[in-house]
This record gives C-alpha cells, structure tokens and sequence, in this order.
C-alpha cells in the first residue's frame, strides 16, 4: 500500500520549532549521538515515553569489547564476522572492533561502573566468544548502568535538551531530504520540528513477535518511517530469537541472560535431560539460533511447553550475587534458583535489519541518519554477536551524530500538505488487531520460517493494512499498530525473497545455506 504519512496535516497551520540537530530516541544509540553532536550544536532528545524507557535499560549480560589484556580487536572482529554468518559487512565490523574498547573507556570516564575484582574489571565469555571479553554492572544489570550514565551526562550538558512523552510520528522531507520529524505530544496534539538533521535511533522492533523480550516502546516506528519517507531498509528476516526467556503464565518473557549459561547453567528438557550437547559441539554456549531451534525441536519432541534452565549448581558458587536481577524476578514468582528448574522458551530478542546505513549513519535520504538497533550498519550481518548491541550502539551513535552535527542544513520552510484519504476510526479495536498480528507473526514468521507460512502471513497482513492503514487514528498506540502492520509486511516479504537458511533467518524448505545465490543483502524501498 502506497502510504507517505500516517496523518493529514498542513505544516503552516502547525506549531513549529526549529533545532539545530534532532535526535530520535534516549537509549544507548539516541544519547551518545547527541553527547557526541553537542561538541558542535544545540541537540533536542525526543523520546515517547519516560526517557529510561527502551532496551538498553533491559540490557542484562553487557557490553563486549576487547579490553582483556590477552585479548585484541582483530578477535573480537574475527568472532563478529563468524557469528554474523558470512553477511557482515567487514569495514562496518572492523569500526566495531577497533574503536570498540574506547568507547567503553570513554563511558567508563561519564562515571559508569563496571564490577571489578581487587580493583580490576571483571569479564565473563558468552556464546561465540574465543574468550571472556563482556565487562557487566551489578552482576545483571548492565543496561541501566549504562543509561544512567549517558542520562547524567546529558543532563549535565547545557547544549542538549530532552523532551519526553514526545512521540515521531512521521519525518518530514521534501523529495531525498529530511527536513525534520511531525511529532505528537502526550495528549494527541502535534507539532513540527525542522531541524538540520535528524538522527533516528528509536530501537528495536521485538514487538510485533508475541513472545519477545523487548520493551514496550520497541514496536520499530523508527524504520517504518524511515520506509515510509523513501529510505532503503536491510536485512529485515533477520531477527535474532534469545532460547532463554522465563515462560510461565501470566509472567513478563523475562530474559534470563546468556551469561546464565556462561556461567555454567545448563538446559535441560522436561524428563530432565541436557539435551544441548546433542545439538552442537559447543553445546548451552552455541550461537543463539542453534540454541533456540534446538529448544524448539526438544519441546515439540517432548511434547511439553517449554525446557528448562538449570542453575542450581551455581548457587553454591554466587549466583545470587552474580545475577541478583534474575534472582529477585524468579523468587517474585516463587523460584528459587537453588532448588527448581527455570522453565524457558525462546523469544524474538533483536533486530539485525534496519535502516540501512554507511559507516557514519547516513542513510539514503539526505539529512536522515540512523543508528543503534534501529539501523542496519551491515555489522551483525545474519546474526548477531551476544553483547555487541550495546556497544554499536556507544561506537556507531558517536559516530553518526558527529557527523550530523557537521553536514547538518537548515533549509527554508517548506509548504508541505499530507492529504490522505482517511477514514474515521469508527469500531476499530486496535489492541484486537495487535494481538492477532503479534500471533501471526510469531507463529508464521518465527524461529521455523516456510514459504506456505509466509505467504500466508503476507496476505493477512496485506488484507489487515488495507483496512487499518486507512483509519486515522490519533493516539500513540494508533500509531504503534500502524507501524508494526507496514513492518511486518516488509519482515513476510523479506523472509520469502531469502530462500535458503542462514543465521537467525531459517527456512524449513531452504534448511541450508545458499552462498552461490545468497551471500547479499536483501533491500526494500518503498516505490515512489
Ligand atoms: P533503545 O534503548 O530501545 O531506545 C529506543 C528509544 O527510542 C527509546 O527512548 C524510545 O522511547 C524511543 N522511541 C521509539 N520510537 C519512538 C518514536 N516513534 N518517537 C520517539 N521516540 C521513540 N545488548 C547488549 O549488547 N548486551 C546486553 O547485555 C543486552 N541485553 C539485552 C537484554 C534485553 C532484555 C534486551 C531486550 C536487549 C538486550 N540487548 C543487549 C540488546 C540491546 O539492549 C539493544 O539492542 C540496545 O540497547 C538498543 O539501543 P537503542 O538505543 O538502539 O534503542
Ligand atoms: C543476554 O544477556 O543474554 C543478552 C545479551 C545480548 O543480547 O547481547
């Protein structure tokens, strides 16, 4: 469906306000662009909700770099490329590897703290890593660590403003230019904000997958906008699926981080046998997607609803310590880590694919420019690397907003009309249609794809955006919907084009991978 604004509007009737750099988003990717562009401009932070609010307040095993002593960038760069499943893009990997350790000396200088032993940080090894590089805070509870920090510094620095309970509901462009984002206040009302250049960094988008990990604000405005004003998006099949989420009945998908088993947990299946070993030489630390399958595989043999974590054996050796976060939410549902089993399913963790960009986060439309889970930089490629989000987020969000700050160009006042035919909402239950398509893609779009599955995904989905595209809705959630119907779309379409399996994209009827067709990334563009 041709859509170009989720509103009708008039840019001259609307408030408008002008920034010298807008910035889409306050998580990891959102803040260090903006503590990066202030150097050179003034900077407004929007975010929809709370500013904490996003996936890096989540962030549980932490951020790897290669800061060990026995340890160097051209590993970390090496397990990068290998976990990414021959789709990274090298020079994309070796920027991550290389400034990777700076950046964290750099967060670790806003006054992060990392846990230390005797004085010296501590590092544990996750899944696909040669060694133990991942530094973490508080055990298991990296994230906030890390937006705390890069909060303080922002409030600290006179040149940044942030405006939360704002939401973007649309970028404003003439032809191949940002001009700005159309975004809505708390009650509805919207208003214009022309800026030189906008960085977009709104997250993931876990939330149109019914079992998922993700925070409620990462339902993926950012790339359906971003689609919608012209943009080229990338590697949209590739959604990464964590094994180990708390599956119990009622309770949030609750991560249970991979450092679990790092540590020496162990999964087993409901007769209680480790079943992991059989699947994989390297077993509970294989790459996520062969962790995930492998569960989905022993359930369904098993017959049963879920498999089970099995940490008991670690809380002689502190897993109460380690992990209190985890600890405190299993004893909130009457766990306890040192006698029963942790029941787990996997989830849709992580977005690989986003808005394509080039090394410094400039997209295909001048003025925009993308990073963090929003954007595709090319450096996960099929899979991504455990603990590396975060740490694109530090390196590539500097990355991007420094340059913004340096090409950024405020243009005059464009007379721009969005005039499209919508309907009145009328009896249109939007959270009804949210739950039937967080199903459909969940059950059709998931761990095991096909291509009678996806097909018969894309044209429900095709049949609910004729409808509910056309109703102007003018709230939030509304909004939400929106976006996620136009990206689950491009997810469908995405993960039929690629018929072969590779990295967290597998195809029960294309179960190997397909070099010979398949070593290039799959692009959607929306057709002017
Ligand atoms: P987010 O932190 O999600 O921030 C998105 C921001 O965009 C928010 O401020 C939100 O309000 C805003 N936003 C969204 N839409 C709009 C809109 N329309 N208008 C205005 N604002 C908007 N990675 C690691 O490297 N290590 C880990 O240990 C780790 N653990 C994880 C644990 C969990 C439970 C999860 C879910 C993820 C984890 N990840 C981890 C992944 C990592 O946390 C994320 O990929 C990363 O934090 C994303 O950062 P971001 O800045 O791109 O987005
Ligand atoms: C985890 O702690 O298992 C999540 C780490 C990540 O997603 O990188």
């Amino acid at each position: 469906m041709k859509i170009d604004y989720l509103v009708n509007f008039r840019l001259s009737a609307l408030p408008e306000e002008k920034v010298d750099l807008l910035v889409l988003g306050s998580g990891v990717a959102g803040l260090s662009a903006a503590l990066a562009a202030a150097a050179r401009c003034r900077v407004a932070v929007i975010c929809k909700g709370d500013p904490e609010e996003g996936n890096t307040a989540d962030a549980q095993g932490g951020i790897a770099a290669a800061l060990p002593a026995d340890d160097s960038w051209r590993d970390h760069r090496d397990d990068t490329l290998a976990a990414g499943d021959g789709l990274c893009d090298r020079a994309a990997v070796e920027v991550l590897a290389r400034e990777g350790a700076g950046a964290v000396q750099k967060l670790i200088g806003l006054g992060a703290e990392f846990d230390r032993r005797g004085g010296r940080i501590v590092f544990t090894r996750e899944a696909a890593h040669r060694r133990a590089r991942v530094v973490h805070a508080r055990g298991d509870a990296t994230g906030i660590e890390v937006e705390k920090s890069l909060l303080r510094a922002v409030a600290d620095n006179s040149r940044i403003r942030l405006l939360p309970g704002t939401m973007t509901v649309d970028l404003l462009r003439r032809g191949d230019c940002c001009l700005g984002a159309l975004v809505a206040e708390r009650d509805g009302s919207l208003r214009a904000l022309r800026a030189g250049a906008v960085v977009l960094a709104t997250g993931g988008l876990g939330q149109i997958y019914r079992e998922t990990t993700n925070s409620g604000v990462a339902t993926g405005d950012g790339p359906a906008m971003a689609w919608r004003a012209g943009a080229a998006l990338a590697d949209l099949e590739f959604v990464q699926f964590h094994p180990t989420t708390l599956y119990l009945a009622g309770a949030p998908r609750f991560l249970i981080s991979e450092a679990v088993r790092g540590e020496g947990g162990v999964i087993r299946d409901a007769a209680g046998r480790r079943f992991m070993p059989d699947y994989h030489k390297d077993a509970e630390l294989a790459p996520r997607d062969i962790v995930s399958r492998a569960l989905v595989d022993r359930i369904r043999r098993t017959n049963s609803s879920c498999a089970y974590l099995d940490v008991r054996s670690l809380t002689s050796r502190g897993f109460q310590r380690r992990f209190p976060k985890i600890n405190a939410l299993l004893r909130q549902y009457g766990l306890d880590a040192g006698r029963d089993l942790v029941p787990i399913r996997p989830a849709a963790h992580y977005a690989m694919g986003g808005v394509k960009t080039d090394l410094w986060g400039r997209t295909g439309l001048k003025g925009l420019f993308a990073c963090g889970e929003a954007a595709c930089t090319g450096v996960h490629g099929a899979n991504r690397l455990a603990s590396n989000s975060l740490l694109e987020g530090l390196v590539f969000g500097a990355r991007a907003g420094r340059r913004a700050a340096a090409e950024r160009r405020l243009s005059s006042r464009p007379a721009l009309v969005s005039r499209r035919r919508l309907s009145p909402p009328g009896r249109f239950d939007i959270e009804d249609l949210c739950r039937s398509l967080r199903s459909l893609v969940w059950m059709k779009a998931g761990i095991e794809r096909s291509g009678d599955r996806l097909k018969e995904a894309r044209e429900r989905i095709r049949f609910w955006q004729n409808y509910a595209l056309r109703f102007e809705t003018a709230d939030r959630r509304g909004w939400e919907v929106q976006n996620m119907l136009i990206l689950a779309g491009l997810i469908c379409r995405s993960a039929l084009a690629r018929t072969e399996s590779r990295g967290g994209h597998y195809r029960l009827d294309h179960p190997h991978r397909d070099d010979r067709r398949w070593l290039r990334q799959i692009v959607v563009k929306k057709t002017r």
